[in-house]
């Protein structure tokens, strides 16, 4: 091989070292937990663009949302952080915030105005220490019911309003041999389906001060026994397969007919437009049945991990100005079956259920948050998921022991 001179060598160097860096400062290592059909295809709204305005996207995908946020802290931890990671905004994040492992993106905020284009409630929750640590890009319902037209027609059944018409509806589609819950059994989605249960029974105050005090007197309450008792009524109307399955495969069971609901957030709605299907016709989308309006609330957003050094700045500050972009709100948005963050945005291209989710928006006393990631500290939220999860699986809790270790479980992780 020719021998370069020392300086030859140094200059070569430094040439590609001044534009590795320059590719550097442009690349961004995406981690998250979009892996659905629907999800991916929402990214890659943000990806095209990211990359349009010169970006490197090197993405990393993680299936299931708690192995994804355990990877992307572990790795912030372990010295080696993903720039950019998905969460969502709320208590879990102001945790990591707490531990020093975040970067803020305030310049490219005050640059863009968020403050005025994001509802109080984001602004509130996206900011730590006066700074925006991560980018909200959406607004997700997890109180959505989703049901196949054709199998409630062919059953004779309406829609139902309360949980009574529900139990009532599901007993009829079970006896005509329809499943009449597609469910996910995994802890999040059975805490997904409780929590709709709880507002629904409780009503908006219930579920806004039980989860916003964790006050003894509300878990003990004869409110509380009563979702509980509710809560077990739904035990059998899911399938002996529905431990361990993917939420999207319960969504395509309501598609294909194979069950008649599925009560989960309105990301099952980006599966069904990702079927090709007008969300509302032959899938209709209705709130879960309540005693009043409300809608709990999970936003997704990018936070920016801390790094050595400013090399990953530019990246990080460029994929939060794209994620809040006009343009990409609505592309990403329309395909992830969520509604924008952003309040200037134009929504008449949006399907009838987002349009039902804005209309309900405007009055703030719909306005709930998530158990997830948004509302509570992250110890309390696994303690919720946990101890649902054991009173939906066990063959002989009772609804009081139910309520009991519920209780119990929250005021130990309080
Ligand atoms: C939630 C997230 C949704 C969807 C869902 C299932 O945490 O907010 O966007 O990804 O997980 O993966």
């Amino acid at each position: 091989m020719k021998k370069f001179s020392t300086a030859a060598a140094c200059a070569a160097f430094l040439s590609v070292g001044v534009s590795a860096g320059a590719i550097h400062a442009q690349t961004a290592e995406v981690l998250h937990w979009w892996t659905s059909g629907s999800e991916q295809a929402a990214l890659a709204e943000v990806r095209k663009a990211f990359e349009a305005k010169g970006g490197t996207w090197v993405d990393t995908p993680i299936a299931g949302g708690s192995n994804a946020r355990a990877a992307a802290v572990n790795r912030m931890l372990g010295g080696d952080p993903a720039a950019v990671f998905q969460f969502s905004i709320g208590q879990q994040l102001r945790e990591l915030a707490d531990q020093g492992l975040l970067a803020n993106v305030g310049k490219v905020a005050d640059e863009e105005n968020w403050d005025e284009k994001l509802p109080p409630l984001i602004v509130k929750a996206a900011k730590y220490d006066g700074n925006y640590i991560a980018a909200p890009i959406n607004i997700h319902g997890e109180n959505w019911m989703f049901y196949n037209k054709a199998v409630l027609e062919d059953a004779g059944i309406d829609v139902p309003t309360s949980w009574d018409d529900f139990i009532a509806a599901a007993e009829k589609l079970k006896a005509a041999g329809v499943t009449p819950i597609g469910l996910g059994g995994q802890p999040w989605q059975e805490r997904i389906m409780f929590n709709s249960v709880l507002l629904g029974v409780g009503g908006r105050e219930f579920y806004a001060d039980l989860y916003s005090t964790l006050d003894d007197d509300l878990l003990e309450s004869d409110t509380m026994h009563q979702v509980f008792e509710t809560f077990a009524a739904l035990k059998p109307f899911v399938d002996e397969s529905s431990p361990g399955r993917n939420w999207n495969e319960a969504t395509n069971m309501v598609i294909k007919g194979d069950a008649a609901f599925q009560f989960m957030g309105d990301w099952a709605k980006g599966e069904i437009i990702a079927a090709g299907i007008e969300p509302g016709t032959t899938v209709g989308c209705a709130f879960a049945p309540a005693v009043d309006t409300a809608y709990i609330m999970t936003v997704d957003a990018f936070a920016f991990s801390a790094m050595d050094g400013e090399d990953a700045t530019p990246a990080q500050e460029k994929m939060a100005q794209v994620m809040l972009e006009p343009d990409v709100q609505i592309a990403f948005n329309m395909k992830k079956g969520s509604i924008p963050a952003r309040l200037d945005v134009p929504s008449d291209s949006f399907d009838s259920c987002a349009q039902t989710a804005i209309k309900t928006l405007q009055d703030k006393k719909t306005h709930l948050v998530s158990t997830g990631l948004f509302g509570v500290p992250s110890a309390v939220s696994g303690a919720i998921d946990d101890s649902i999860s054991n009173f939906w699986n066990s063959a002989d809790m009772s609804p009081k022991e139910g309520q009991e270790q519920f209780h119990e479980a929250i005021s130990y992780a309080k």
